[in-house]
């Protein structure tokens, strides 16, 4: 039987990778290029939306970095990020871990304090006002070098209480993990914890080297770890979490159709996948829309939808109480429904 849109949509879920520039809908970008006085290439919100058709990661991230030229206040990392928590607060969405890239905003001159500070007022008042609970991590751009992603790292000190890890974006192939290897280092050194994207475009070589060199504790995608019989015996064995995005993978034509999404085969491999929606206002849809469209592609069935929603609990960075009441969360709600 095919899963209940509402079912899905009530299900208490996590989300351990969102990009909050890929959060910027259209209307959030048309209302701050207004306020802050800035001319976009687009003369209507029906004209942005159209032009959101990728055939692969680079054109996405093109598009990407210019929506996010509309920030440049506290208040409109603010806006942008209980925006995003007002939409997982009507998906049920419990917790949420959220990257930034400081390096798309410093770059054009935006301090880096304006950035954290307007992100982390809206993430605890969404936990005040919504119960939503949160982590930040703060990315590296990786097709910057690795000079840059120090300097950022260095702005990022008098902040760390705010940050629990650091991660890997941007453009993958050519780029790869080890590239980062020193500054994820003093990273560690610093006390965060690591994640970084791989294997979403590149190989599933970029999956081990973020394990070894990087030494993460979640890999962001890593859809392309099927293409390495012993790296999924190695992640399925070491329970090493991969944050799955469906949609953002058919958006970007890692894979042409859902029906043809690995994520399920993966899970019943072992490996501990979980669901995600990487920039939901570019791919066309939050958390429950990622579910859905697993029900509609893949047949996702009751149990597995559970299983992956207590995998996020498992991979997720809150702690230890928090961890065991959103377990009870689940399982009250299993029962009652
Ligand atoms: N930045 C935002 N979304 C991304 C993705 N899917 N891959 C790499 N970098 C990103
Ligand atoms: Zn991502």
């Amino acid at each position: 039987m095919k899963l209940n849109k509402h079912w899905l949509n009530q299900l208490p879920k996590l989300e351990l990778h969102l990009h909050l520039e890929g959060s910027l809908e259209p209307e959030l970008m048309f209302a701050l290029a207004k306020r802050n006085q800035i001319n976009l290439p687009f003369t209507s919100i029906e004209a942005v939306r159209e032009a959101y058709e990728f055939n692969n990661l680079q054109d996405f991230l093109d598009i990407y970095y210019q929506g996010a030229n509309v920030l440049l206040h506290e208040d409109d990392f603010y806006d942008l990020t209980w925006a995003y928590l007002e939409q997982c607060h009507a998906q049920n969405v419990i917790h949420v871990e959220p990257f930034f890239d400081p390096q798309t905003h410093t770059d054009r001159g935006v301090p880096f304090a304006t950035v954290i500070n307007g992100i982390s007022r809206a993430l605890m008042d969404g936990e005040a006002q919504l119960g939503i609970s949160s982590e930040l991590i703060m990315c590296f751009l990786r097709h910057l070098d690795e000079e840059a992603a120090f300097a950022t790292l260095a702005m990022a000190e008098p902040f760390l209480d705010k940050i629990i890890a650091v991660g890997l974006d941007s453009s993958e192939d050519g780029n790869p993990p080890e590239k980062f290897s020193r500054v994820f280092a003093k990273a560690r050194e610093l006390g965060l914890l690591t994640v970084a994207h791989a294997g979403e475009e590149g190989p599933a070589e970029y999956v081990w080297t973020a394990i070894k060199d990087l030494q993460v504790s979640r890999i962001d995608h890593g859809v392309r770890s099927v293409e390495d019989a012993e790296l999924i015996r190695h992640l399925a064995a070491t329970r090493m979490p991969l944050t799955v995005c469906p949609l953002s993978n058919t958006k970007l034509c890692v894979f042409d159709d859902m029906a043809k999404h690995n994520i399920l085969e993966m899970l019943e491999q072992g490996v501990c996948v979980t669901v995600n929606s990487d920039d939901p206002a570019y791919f066309g849809g939050y958390m429950t829309e990622n579910f859905i469209a697993l029900a509609d592609g893949l047949g996702l069935q009751r149990e597995q939808a559970l299983k992956l929603v207590s995998n996020s609990i498992a991979a997720s960075f809150a702690d230890v109480d928090r961890k065991q009441a959103m377990q009870l969360l689940i399982e009250q709600f299993e029962d009652e429904h």
